[in-house]
């Protein structure tokens, strides 16, 4: 069932763009309208400035007009257990609920999952309405 998303992490993380770290990282989420919006991480010379792929996958959602995410996959390379930085956990939680399941996958596939409210809980949240 979130075969296709890690499939689609997979997929976007032989694009990242990282001389740096030389570590490659694949993001894929499903909004709420079931289309699934992949991202690579892209770094700077002027380190500071790289970004995360989980950040190129909102990119995509939120350019498509998507602003709900149902479901995040995240990959990494080798046999590192690659969960969302600080900063991602904050930026997926701008547009996913406390339930949203984070998949952290390898290259056999999905290894945990835990929730946005595991990865950040008592999140920072603006009054919208
Ligand atoms: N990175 C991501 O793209 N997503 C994560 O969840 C963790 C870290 C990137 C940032 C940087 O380009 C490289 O991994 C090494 O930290």
């Amino acid at each position: 069932m979130s075969r296709d998303l890690f499939e689609a992490a997979l997929a976007a993380r032989a694009k990242a763009y990282a001389p740096a770290s030389q570590f490659s990282v694949g993001a894929a989420i499903r909004g709420r309208n079931g289309k699934i919006y992949a991202g690579c991480n892209i770094e700077n010379a002027a380190y500071p400035e790289g970004w995360c792929a989980e950040t190129s996958a909102i990119s995509h959602m939120v350019m498509d007009g998507e602003q709900s995410i149902a479901e995040v996959c995240v990959i990494g390379t080798g046999d590192v257990f690659c969960t969302p930085c600080g900063g991602c956990r904050q930026r997926l939680a701008e547009f996913g609920s406390a339930d949203v399941p984070v998949h952290i996958a390898k290259d056999s596939g999905i290894v945990e999952t835990f929730t946005l409210g595991d990865l950040l809980p008592a999140s920072f949240e603006l009054d919208r309405s």
